[in-house]
């Protein structure tokens, strides 16, 4: 059911790579919601095409930008506000890539370089984002950044890697920057925090399939989807959240809030019936 949320609102949606994306859902509901905005994704992402589906499919166009290099960001910005014929009200950062995940090290064992594109690619090009746009005036009163993070920016998660400084970085620029941008032009900056979800980006994690079940068991409403994240990010680019700024919002079923769930005790202590002596 649509509500007509965005209608009006332009924007920007950085991160649709295909189908199984949280950016593409949330696209995809932005369309239903009424708003109009323009495609991005890496000229790598573009190249494989899948983003071009989605294009048709929301009635929007498509401009290539590698969300590290400041001059991409800054043309990928005028030309939005060209095609729009004005600023935009909302923008999505839904980038993350590990190249120490992709190429199977271990967080003991990191490749520096590798570390340094981690944090480059998936939390200084959020600041990159905002930064372009502040300079260039790109974005309407009370408009809205939203970026994706998860939980390991916070606490330990066997797995996540270098990810996790990156996810830390990302949400502390979101209260940095939400500070300057909120004082100076009355705009939003926030992160949500969301449940583990078969994506691209999220089935490279060391584990995922364990990661996954695990916080759906403890969660009491259970993982959130992409699709749930979709409904959520739609309110945050709404006028229904005008005061909403600088925070880390958890879009977790619950799992933040939680130590022991009554489902992980129980598959926990089947497992540990059946472990020999020597493999407790
Ligand atoms: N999947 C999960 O479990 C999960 C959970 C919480 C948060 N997140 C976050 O959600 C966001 C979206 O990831 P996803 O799970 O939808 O996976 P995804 O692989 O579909 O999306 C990641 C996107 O980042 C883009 N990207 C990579 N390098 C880029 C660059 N240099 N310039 C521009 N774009 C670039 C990719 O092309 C891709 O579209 C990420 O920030 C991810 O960390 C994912």
């Amino acid at each position: 059911m649509a509500y007509n949320l965005l209608k009006g609102k332009n924007g920007l949606i950085f991160g649709a790579l295909n189908a199984n994306s949280i950016a593409w859902k949330i696209a995809e509901k932005a369309h239903e919601e009424g708003a109009e905005f323009v495609l991005t994704n890496s000229p790598t992402a573009f190249r494989l095409g899948e983003i071009n589906k989605l294009a048709a499919k929301t009635n929007s166009q498509m401009v290539p930008a590698d969300a590290t290099k400041v001059e991409d960001l800054e043309n990928l910005l005028i030309k939005t506000m060209e095609i729009f014929d004005g600023k935009i009200d909302f923008i999505l950062h839904s980038i993350g890539m590990s190249p120490n995940v992709r190429k199977k090290r271990s967080y003991d064992d990191l490749n520096y370089s590798y570390f340094s594109q981690t944090l480059d690619i998936s939390a200084i090009s959020f600041h990159k984002v905002l930064q372009s746009a502040k300079k260039l005036d790109a974005i309407n009163e009370y408009g809205s950044v939203v970026a994706l993070s998860y939980i390991a920016g916070q606490r330990t998660f066997y797995g996540y890697n270098d990810m996790a400084e990156a996810k830390s970085m990302l949400e502390s620029i979101a209260r940095s920057f939400g500070y300057i941008y909120g004082r100076e032009k009355n705009v939003r900056v926030n992160t949500v925090s969301q449940s583990p979800t078969q994506t691209t980006a999220g089935s490279g994690i060391k584990g995922f399939d364990g990661l996954y079940d695990y916080s759906d068991r403890m969660s009491p409403l259970g993982n959130a989807s992409a699709q749930e994240c979709a409904d959520y990010c739609i309110t945050l680019f709404s006028d229904l959240t005008r005061k909403i700024t600088m925070q880390n919002l958890f879009h977790d079923g619950g799992f933040s809030g939680m130590g022991m769930s009554a489902r992980v005790m129980g598959f926990y202590n089947r497992c540990l019936d059946n472990l020999l002596p020597d493999e407790w």
